[in-house]
């Protein structure tokens, strides 16, 4: 297999919420992608700050801290061929609206701000939120 990646991804608490978690998992899992770490974790907010830094100093900073530490989150750590790609695929644009019929924000959200899924953006991204969030790997 050529370009093997690890991604990080997270279910959000409006994901955990609607009893998705594991319809979200089916659809990576049905890409041929699959599952190296998975935890149930109620995020602190020095993880969440950390996690968001880039968006520091931005109208929504706030309210994306409130709400990624609102209720449990699940994260993992998805690994397959091309994985940042083709979990960003799956998710769907980052606004729900945007986002095609199919894909996971596409199919079960409205708003930018309760959008379900988190991905990292890119393989550097990627390393430094698996070190964020699964500091034992
Ligand atoms: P996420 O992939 O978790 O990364 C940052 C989050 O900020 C994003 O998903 C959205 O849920 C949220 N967000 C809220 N407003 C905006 C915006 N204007 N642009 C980008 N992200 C936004």
């Amino acid at each position: 297999m050529a370009n093997v990646e690890k991604t990080l991804v997270l279910v959000k608490p409006d994901g955990v919420k609607k009893h998705i978690c594991g319809e979200v998992i089916s659809r990576f899992e049905r890409k041929g992608l699959h599952i190296h770490a998975i935890k149930m974790i109620q995020v602190p907010v020095e993880l969440a700050k950390k996690h968001y830094a880039e968006h520091e100093g931005k109208g929504f900073f706030n309210d994306l801290i409130s709400f990624i530490t609102s209720g449990p989150v699940l994260a993992m750590v998805i690994e397959g061929e091309n994985a940042v790609a083709a979990v960003r695929q799956i998710n769907g644009a980052t606004n729900p609206l945007e986002a095609v019929p199919g894909s996971i924000r596409g199919d079960f959200a409205t708003s930018i701000d309760e959008n379900i899924v988190h991905a990292s953006d890119a393989p550097e991204t990627a390393a430094r939120e698996i070190g964020l969030w699964f500091p034992e790997l």
